[in-house]
């Protein structure tokens, strides 16, 4: 593939010695115990997927996030990965913000690509499977005829999709490697970034006008049903390793970024209408997918837990937020930008 020259890594610089490592992670190194009782170590723990993989195995992982291992500084991430040898190494942090992305190209492959490549490494020298969190938005420049399949070739229209692309690629260094794709990600607990679903209902609760583009489609996925899935892809390739590879991992059925905003207002319990535009009418800083729709057969194959028809769970999602944190409550403080609304 070839790259732009800001998507060439960073010359490692960073330090490498013992202190790299968090004290606090210090006593759970343990090359010694049987792997089945050895943690996974999760990167992005702060980040919704990432904490919600915690939450739901939180005896089995050590949890990193950016204040404790900045993955900006690929060899010393490197270096805490083979420090602490984990059963296997979840990577689930990234630079989301697609238009920040653009802006800061940089930073965005340091994160979402360099980090991969030094994270993989120590995965392959410690021979312990990695798990690569990636997005559909790898495709999406042209319609496949039906949804993105996992042998389909990858088309990025962004700087975030070619750094995910890029993750992708240095990923398959390991071995025993997972690449889940996923996308339009939705969760009953709210969330500290400014996603699409905050986005959609801060301007419902603000009494604005909702303009969601209609010609762009995507799969709203639901954070809980995704990371069990994960665990459960990690835990069937680990007995079987034929089956290490790339999923595809969402919710059915696709829809519009418009059809979405819908549904998550009338679960919400709004009556603000929707107002559909097309891509043109919304400029971004970064192209988005027309369709970054995923097929799933590879993953229900398998027979993993099953992947809810999202519809269903968005309204039982909405009514799961914390009492103390209502809807309403979320969407004070909210910044409403024009750009708020664009899909993630
Ligand atoms: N959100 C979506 O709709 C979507 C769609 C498709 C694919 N994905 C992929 O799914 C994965 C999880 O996404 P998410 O929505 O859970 O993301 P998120 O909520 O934005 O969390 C991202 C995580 O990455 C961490 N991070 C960012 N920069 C870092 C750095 N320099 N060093 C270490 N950690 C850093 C963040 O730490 P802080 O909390 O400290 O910032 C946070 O823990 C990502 O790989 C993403 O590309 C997401």
């Amino acid at each position: 593939m070839a790259l732009p020259p800001w998507a060439e890594g960073e010359p490692a610089r960073f330090p490498t010695d013992e202190t790299a490592l968090p004290r606090t992670k210090q006593r759970v190194r343990s090359s010694s115990l049987p792997d089945s009782l050895r943690p996974v170590l999760v990167l992005g723990a702060s980040g919704t997927l990432g904490g919600e993989l915690c939450r739901q195995r939180p005896q089995q992982v050590i949890q990193l996030g950016r204040s404790e291992l900045d993955l900006r500084h690929p060899a010393r991430a490197q270096q805490v990965v083979r420090s602490l040898q984990p059963r296997a190494v979840i990577h689930a942090a990234a630079l989301t913000d697609v238009d920040w992305c653009q802006r800061h190209p940089r930073q965005c492959f340091a994160v979402n690509a360099h980090s991969v490549a030094a994270v993989a490494e120590a995965c392959r020298q410690l021979g312990v499977p990695l798990v690569y969190v990636s997005s559909s938005f790898v495709f999406g420049q042209r319609w496949p005829g039906g949804p993105w399949q996992e042998h389909h070739p990858p088309c990025p229209g962004n700087a975030y999709a070619q750094s995910k692309l890029l993750g992708e690629c240095f990923a398959r260094e390991c071995p025993r490697h997972l690449i889940v794709r996923t996308c339009g990600l939705f969760h009953h607990r709210p969330s500290r970034r400014q996603g699409f679903v905050e986005n959609v209902l801060a301007q419902a609760a603000a009494g604005k006008r909702v303009r969601v583009v209609c010609d762009q489609w995507t799969n709203p996925t639901y954070v809980p049903e995704l990371a069990r899935a994960i665990w459960f892809l990690l835990e069937a390739c680990s007995r079987r390793e034929a089956l290490w590879g790339v999923y595809h991992v969402v919710n059915q059925p696709a829809s519009t970024w418009y059809e979405f905003a819908r549904a998550l207002l009338h679960a919400a319990g709004y009556t603000t209408p929707v107002e559909p535009i097309r891509t043109g009418e919304f400029p971004a800083v970064a192209p988005r997918p027309r369709f970054a729709a995923l097929a799933t057969e590879k993953y229900a194959q398998l027979g993993g837990p099953p992947m809810s028809p999202w519809p269903q769970v968005l309204a039982g999602c909405l009514r799961r937020l914390p009492s103390g944190r209502s809807v309403r409550k979320l969407q004070t403080g909210t910044s409403l930008s024009r750009r708020s609304a664009a899909p993630v």
